[in-house]
C-alpha cells in the first residue's frame, strides 16, 4: 500500500495475530497497531480477547473468537482473513510435564497447540491466498527447542524445534510467492503462562538470575522483534529463527 519512507514502521499493513487475548499476542497486537497496522486478533477467550480489542480501538479490522486446534475453527478463521501483509502466530501452550509423568495423550495435546495449530493455519493461509505477495509470517517458537531451558519441558521443546524446522521449509517453499516465513525464539518472557504452573514465584526469581542481562523478558521484548520481521526493514531476511533471550543461550 502507502510507501513509507521508515522501512520499521508498519503503516498500511493489515496483520493477523493469534494468541492475542494474553501476553506476546496481546502485547504484539497492541505495538503493531502502534506501528501503524491494522490487525486482526485471534484466540478462544472472549471477555480476554474483547479487552484486547478495545486497547486497539480502531486500529482492530475483526476479531475472531476461534480454538485453533478445531480443524472447523481454522477453516472458519482463514475464511474470514482479509489479504495479509503479515501474521504472528503466537497461541501456544506448556505445561511443566517431565518424561516420566507424561502420557502419549499429553504429548498430543502439546504437539497439537504448539506444532499442528500454527502450521495448518500457515498452510492454509498460504494456500488460500490471504498472505499477499511480499508478507511476512512470524512464528513464535521458543528456547526450550535448542536448550533445556526448564525442567520438565521437554516435549514442549520438540513441539518448537518442529515449528522451527518447518518454518524453514515452508520459507524455501513459499519465497516463490515471496512469502517471507520466520520465527522468534524467546527466553523466559513475564507472561500469565510462567505463572500458571507449578514453578513457585521463589524458584522463576531465582532462575532469572541465570539471565546475563539480569532479568526474564518483557512481553514488548518479543512483540518489537515481530515488527521488525514484520516490516519491510527485513524484507530479505527468511527461513531465520531469531533468538530473543536476555543471553540465555549464549
Ligand atoms: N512466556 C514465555 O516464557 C515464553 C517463552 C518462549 C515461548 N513462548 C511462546 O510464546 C507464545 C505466547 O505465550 P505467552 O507467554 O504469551 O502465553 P499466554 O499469556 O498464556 O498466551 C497464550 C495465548 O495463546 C492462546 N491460545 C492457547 N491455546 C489456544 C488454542 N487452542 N487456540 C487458540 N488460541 C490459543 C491463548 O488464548 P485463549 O486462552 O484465549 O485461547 C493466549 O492468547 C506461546 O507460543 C509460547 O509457547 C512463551
Amino acid at each position: 500500500m502507502e510507501m513509507n519512507n521508515n522501512p520499521f514502521s508498519l503503516e498500511g499493513k493489515t496483520v493477523l495475530v493469534t494468541g492475542a487475548s494474553s501476553g506476546i499476542g496481546r502485547e504484539t497486537a497492541l505495538i503493531c497497531s502502534r506501528m501503524g497496522a491494522t490487525v486482526v486478533i485471534t484466540a478462544r477467550d472472549q471477555e480476554r480477547l474483547q479487552e484486547t480489542r478495545e486497547q486497539l480501538g480502531e486500529h482492530c479490522h475483526a476479531e475472531v473468537i476461534a480454538d485453533l486446534t478445531n480443524p472447523d475453527d481454522v477453516a472458519r478463521l482463514v475464511e474470514a482473513l482479509p489479504e495479509l501483509d503479515g501474521a504472528v502466530l503466537c497461541a501456544g501452550n506448556s505445561t511443566t510435564l517431565p518424561l516420566q509423568f507424561g502420557s502419549r495423550e499429553k504429548f498430543d495435546d502439546m504437539f497439537n497447540v504448539n506444532f499442528f495449530a500454527p502450521v495448518e493455519l500457515l498452510r492454509l493461509m498460504y494456500k488460500k491466498k490471504a498472505l499477499k505477495k511480499g508478507s511476512s509470517v512470524v512464528l513464535i517458537a521458543s528456547i526450550g527447542g535448542t536448550h533445556s531451558f526448564m525442567p520438565g519441558n521437554g516435549v514442549y521443546g520438540a513441539s518448537k524445534a518442529a515449528l522451527n524446522s518447518v518454518m524453514k521449509y515452508a520459507a524455501r517453499e513459499f519465497a516463490s510467492r515471496k512469502v517471507r516465513v520466520n520465527s522468534i525464539c524467546p527466553g523466559m518472557v513475564d507472561t500469565p503462562l510462567i505463572h500458571r504452573g507449578t514453578i513457585t514465584e521463589e524458584q522463576l526469581a531465582e532462575d532469572a538470575k541465570r539471565y546475563p542481562l539480569g532479568r526474564y523478558g518483557q512481553p514488548e521484548d518479543i512483540a518489537n522483534g515481530a515488527v521488525y520481521l514484520l516490516s519491510d526493514a527485513s524484507s530479505w531476511l527468511t527461513g531465520h529463527d531469531l533468538v530473543i533471550d536476555g543471553g540465555f543461550s549464549i
